[in-house]
């Protein structure tokens, strides 16, 4: 499974390929947003442009789906490898700062560390799941 190293927090957390990467943080209590979207976002709409993420690394789009319309629109005056993370689903590993336009101390210093750790490649397949066997259910009916 794809890992999302979160390097302002120090976390890395698995998710399942193809997860949408706010939904990852959300889930794991990972703060998101700055003031402004704490106090009022769009709930992943992509309408709110509160949900910053900058993806670190040299190949910026591939661990993650294409940048979208809306991304291409809200994004022009923003650096290349800024994303909002709600429109961004996660494909392979990757390395994202949350809330990018806040000063993060050493963040050189941690980019480095955070690059030459290597991460699972990800992804792997979807958990297989078990055929259930339709006669086993019939039989317990039955009986
Ligand atoms: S949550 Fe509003 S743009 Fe991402």
């Amino acid at each position: 499974m794809p890992v999302v190293r979160f390097l302002r927090e120090g976390r890395d957390v698995e998710c399942y390929p193809g997860e949408n990467l706010r939904d990852v943080a959300l889930r794991e209590d990972i703060q998101l947003y700055g003031l402004k979207g704490q106090l009022g976002n769009c709930g992943g709409c992509g309408q709110c442009i509160t949900c910053f993420v900058d993806v670190v690394g040299s190949d910026v789009d591939s661990p993650l789906t294409g940048r979208t319309v809306v991304e291409d629109s809200k994004l022009r005056r923003r650096p290349e490898s800024w994303r909002l993370a709600c429109q961004a689903l996660v494909e392979q590993s990757v390395i994202v700062l949350t809330r990018p336009q806040v000063r993060l101390a050493d963040l050189d210093q941690k980019k480095a560390a955070a690059l030459s750790e290597v991460l699972p490649a990800g992804p792997t397949a979807w958990p297989v799941v078990e055929n259930v066997d339709d006669n086993d259910e019939g039989s317990e009916q039955e009986s």
